[in-house]
C-alpha cells in the first residue's frame, strides 16, 4: 500500500467519530455572506476538531491564523481546506463568466483563472467554488450570469480551461487551488427561471446538454464537485444517488470530493425527502456528498443516523478518506502555510504588527510580507483589460462606432446610473475585488479622450422611481456630439437569488432612455447586465448598442478601447437574445418538430402574436470591419467511423480595418433514429484577418464526435448524411453548408 494511503489509514484509525464528522464539515467565516446563515469565527470548533474546513475568508494573516489553530492546537493537527467563490477573479476582477464566454477563447479563459488562482492562493486560499458550468437558457434566472451560456460544448470547454487555470499541472503547487465544478446538474433548467425551483428535464436532455460539461471537467481532473440546490424530477441533487454516485462517480469516474451547496443537506428536510437531520445526513452521505457546507446536518445527524443503522461508520470513513486525500494532494500536510504570506526578504509591503497572527507556529510569526499578487499589478490589470474588451459585444452599429477621435475637441455626454458605478461593473461574484480599484465607464472615457469634454448625468438610479434627474440629463444630451448611455443592472440584480420576472431595464431607466433619445443626438447605449435584457426602446432608437455584461476591474478602459476602435470588437453572444420574454427558453439547439414554424401557416410551431426568431442569434456580434465567410471545404465527402474530417472555412476581410472573426461550425443531422437538434455546435474558431486579406479557419472533427444517443439513450453511430455548416452565428439563413456521408 502506498505511503500516502498508509498515512491516511493510520490517521483515520486515530480519529474519533466527532473528528471524522469534523472533516466532513465546512463552516462559513465572516468575510463574505453567500447564504442564509451568517458566517462566524470557529476557533474553538477548529481546535476541538469539529470544524475541519472553512470558506468565505481570505488574506494571508487570517488564513495563517486559523490554519495555525488547526495545525498547532487541534489534537490531530489536520490542516483546513479554505475555500472562496473565486468565480471571475479574486482581487483583479475579470468579466462575469457569461461575458468572458463571449470571447470564445479557451486560452484566455485559462489565463484569467491562472491569475485568479495565483491571487487567491497568495491570500491563503486553497480551494475555489468554480467553474460554474450550468448550461443556461433562461434570462429570468439570475445565475445565467455565472454560466458560459446556452450551449454544452461552450460550457464544457469553458470548464476545462478554468480547471486547468485553477489547478495547474499539480494542485500541490502553492499558486494553485482546488477547483469545484458546479452546480451538478441541470440547475439552469429551474422552472420558469425561478431560483432554487424544481427542474423537469428529460433523461435525454440531461445526457445531451446538462451533464457533458461535468464529464469534461472530471476528465480535466477537477478536484471537487458541488451538487445543485434543486430537485430534478423530485429527487434533490444533494441526495441523487443515480446521478451523484452512479453517473458522476461510477460513470464519469469522479474520485474527488463532493461538497454540498450552502445548507443544502439540511434543506433536504424542506424538500420533503428527510424528516430530520439524521435522514438528511444519511441521504446525502449515501449519495456521495462528502462535505456538509454550513448546514451542520452531518454534525447533528450522522451520530443519530449511525445509531438508527441508516449509515455505517465505514460509509463515513469513505468520505473522510476523500477529504484527507484532497488535503494531501494540495500539499497541506507537507506545508499548511505554503499558500498565503510569503516569508520575509522580498522588498514588499510588510504586514503591520497588528496583522501578524497572534498564535501559531514560530515560522508564521516571522515578519510576513504581502504577496505582490494580492495587489493589482500592471500585468494583472492588462489581462483584465484584454478580457473585458474581448467580452464586450457590439450588437448594433449604424456607423457611429468607432468614435472619430482624429478630429479635435468633441463633446461627449455620459448618461445613466451605471456610467460612474464601479461596483456594478464588478459583477455578482466579485471575490476580494474592490470597487475603488475598478475603472468606471466615465473614468475610462475621460482617460481615452483627454481633449474632449466628457460630462456626466446619472439621470436616474438603477432601481429607484425618482425621475427628477431625467430633464437635466436630456438637456445635457441635447448639446452633445455623441451620447454614451450606460444602463442595466447593478451587481445585486443578477447572480444567485436574483431571478427576474421582467428582465428588462430596471427602475426608470426606460424613461431616461426615451428622454435622451428625444434629445435627437446620436446615442451609443452600453448595457451592463448578467443576462440578455428585453429592452425594445434601446434597440429601436440607439445608433449603437454594446453589451458589456459586467466587465470587471478594467471596465472603463476596456469600453474606451472598444468605442474608440483601439480594440476591435470581437465578442460574440454565448446566448440567444430573445425578442420577447414569451419566447423563453430560446436557444439554437432546438428540435425541428413535425410542424416547423411558418409565418403563413396557422398549423405550425409559431406564435400568432409575435416572432419565433430571436432579436439576436447565438454568436451574434459586430466587428468594425466586414467579414465574408466561405462555404466550408472538407477533405473528404465520405467519413468512416474511425476517421477525422478536416474542415476549412475561408474568411475574407472586405473592410478597411483589421479584425478578429469567430467562425462557428455546426452540424445538422436531418434524418436519424431520433429527432436531432436543428444545429449542434462543433467548433468556434477565431482568425485574425488584416484589412482586405483572407485567412482560413480550420477544425478537425472526429467521426466519433458525431455519435449520438439513440433509443434507450444508447450511443449510436448512424450512417447517413450530415451537413457541415459554418458562419458568423447560429442564424441558420446565413450559414453555408456541405454534406458529408457517414459510413460504418
Ligand atoms: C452559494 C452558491 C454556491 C457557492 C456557495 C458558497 O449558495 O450556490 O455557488 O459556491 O454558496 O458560497
Amino acid at each position: 500500500m502506498a505511503t500516502d494511503d498508509k498515512m491516511i489509514d493510520a490517521l483515520i484509525g486515530r480519529m474519533t467519530l466527532a473528528e471524522k464528522i469534523g472533516q466532513l464539515t465546512m463552516a462559513s467565516a465572516n468575510m463574505a455572506t453567500t447564504g442564509p446563515l451568517e458566517g462566524n469565527t470557529w476557533d474553538s470548533e477548529i481546535r476541538d476538531g469539529t470544524v475541519g474546513n472553512l470558506f468565505n475568508l481570505f488574506g494571508p494573516a487570517e488564513t495563517a491564523r486559523v490554519q495555525a489553530i488547526a495545525v498547532e492546537q487541534s489534537r490531530l493537527g489536520i490542516p483546513l481546506l479554505m475555500g472562496f467563490d473565486v468565480v471571475h477573479g479574486h482581487r483583479t476582477i475579470f468579466p462575469i463568466p457569461l461575458g468572458e464566454a463571449a470571447a470564445f477563447d479557451p486560452d484566455l479563459w485559462e489565463r484569467t483563472a491562472r491569475q485568479a488562482a495565483a491571487e487567491a492562493s497568495a491570500d491563503g486560499l486553497n480551494m475555489t467554488f468554480a467553474p460554474m458550468i450550468d448550461v443556461a437558457r433562461d434570462p429570468r434566472w439570475g445565475r445565467i450570469a455565472e454560466s458560459a451560456g446556452e450551449d454544452h460544448w461552450v460550457n464544457s470547454r469553458f470548464g476545462v480551461a478554468k480547471v486547468r487555470g485553477f489547478e495547474g499541472d499539480d494542485i500541490a503547487d502553492p499558486t494553485c487551488v482546488a477547483g469545484c465544478a458546479k452546480h451538478f446538474a441541470g440547475y439552469g433548467a429551474v422552472t420558469a427561471g425561478r431560483e432554487y425551483a424544481s427542474a423537469e428535464v428529460s433523461e435525454r436532455t440531461m445526457e445531451e446538454v446538462y451533464l457533458p460539461p461535468f464529464r469534461a471537467a472530471v476528465e480535466a481532473g477537477v478536484a471537487s464537485i458541488m451538487p445543485a440546490f434543486h430537485d430534478l424530477a423530485g429527487i434533490p441533487m444533494t441526495a441523487h444517488v443515480g446521478l451523484m454516485r452512479d453517473r458522476l462517480r461510477g460513470g464519469f469516474g469522479f474520485t474527488g470530493v463532493a461538497v454540498s451547496d450552502y445548507c443544502a443537506i439540511t434543506e433536504l428536510i424542506a424538500h420533503g425527502i428527510a424528516a430530520d437531520d439524521a435522514e438528511a445526513a444519511a441521504a446525502a452521505l449515501l449519495a456521495g456528498v462528502d462535505i456538509d457546507m454550513m448546514g451542520f446536518s452531518y454534525a447533528r445527524g450522522l451520530p443519530v443516523a449511525l445509531s438508527r443503522g441508516l449509515v455505517r461508520e465505514a460509509d463515513i470513513d469513505v468520505s473522510v478518506r476523500r477529504v484527507l486525500e484532497l488535503k494531501l494532494r494540495l500539499g497541506l500536510f507537507r506545508d499548511p502555510f505554503a499558500r498565503g504570506a510569503t516569508r520575509a526578504g522580498a522588498a514588499n509591503v510588510v504586514l503591520a504588527a497588528a496583522e501578524l497572527p497572534s498564535s501559531g507556529p514560530a515560522e508564521v510569526r516571522e515578519p510576513l510580507v504581502r504577496n505582490p499578487s494580492t495587489a493589482i499589478g500592471p500585468r494583472d490589470y492588462a489581462l483584465a483589460r484584454e478580457a473585458a474588451a474581448r467580452s464586450m459585444v457590439v450588437l448594433v452599429n449604424d456607423g457611429v462606432l468607432p468614435l472619430d477621435t482624429s478630429r479635435g475637441l468633441g463633446r461627449l455626454v455620459v448618461i445613466g446610473p451605471i456610467a460612474d458605478d464601479p461596483g456594478a461593473v464588478l459583477g455578482s461574484w466579485s471575490g476580494a475585488g474592490l470597487a475603488e480599484e475598478a475603472v468606471s465607464y466615465l473614468a475610462g472615457l475621460r482617460k481615452a479622450l483627454p481633449h474632449w469634454s466628457v460630462d456626466l448625468a446619472p439621470g436616474v438610479s438603477v432601481t429607484g422611481d425618482d425621475r427628477s434627474g431625467i430633464a437635466a440629463a436630456a438637456a445635457l444630451a441635447a448639446g452633445a456630439d455623441v451620447v454614451v448611455l450606460c444602463l442595466g443592472e447593478s451587481a445585486e440584480l443578477n447572480g444567485e437569488g436574483a431571478s427576474r420576472l421582467d428582465p428588462g431595464l430596471p427602475g426608470r431607466q426606460a424613461d431616461l432612455a426615451a428622454a435622451v433619445f428625444d434629445a435627437g443626438r446620436p446615442v451609443i447605449t452600453v448595457l451592463t447586465a448578467g443576462r440578455p435584457l428585453i429592452a425594445p426602446i434601446v434597440f429601436d432608437r440607439s445608433a449603437a448598442v454594446v453589451m458589456a455584461f459586467a466587465p470587471g476591474t478594467a471596465a472603463g478602459d476596456a469600453l474606451a478601447d472598444i468605442l474608440t476602435g483601439r480594440a476591435d470588437p470581437s465578442g460574440r453572444l454565448p446566448v440567444t437574445w430573445p425578442a420577447k420574454l414569451g419566447q423563453v427558453p430560446i436557444y439554437f439547439g432546438q428540435r425541428p418538430t413535425g410542424r416547423p414554424p411558418a409565418d403563413n401557416n396557422r398549423y405550425s410551431a409559431r406564435y400568432i402574436d409575435g416572432p419565433v426568431a430571436p432579436l439576436f442569434p447565438f454568436g451574434h456580434g459586430l466587428s468594425y470591419t466586414t467579414f465574408h465567410y466561405g462555404t466550408p471545404v472538407v477533405d473528404r465527402t465520405v467519413l468512416r467511423r474511425d476517421e477525422t474530417l478536416q474542415i476549412t472555412v475561408e474568411v475574407e476581410n472586405r473592410g478597411g480595418l483589421a479584425g478578429r472573426a469567430t467562425v462557428f461550425i455546426f452540424t445538422r443531422d436531418a434524418f436519424a433514429s431520433v429527432a436531432r437538434p436543428l444545429l449542434e455546435l462543433r467548433g468556434a474558431v477565431q482568425v485574425d484577418v488584416p484589412a482586405g486579406d483572407v485567412r482560413h479557419a480550420r477544425l478537425a472533427l472526429a467521426a466519433n464526435d458525431l455519435m449520438f444517443l439513440g433509443h434507450g439513450l444508447s450511443p449510436r453511430f448512424e450512417p447517413g448524411t450530415v451537413e457541415i455548416l459554418a458562419g458568423a452565428s447560429a442564424d441558420r439563413a446565413k450559414l453555408l453548408g456541405v454534406p458529408v456521408m457517414l459510413e460504418d
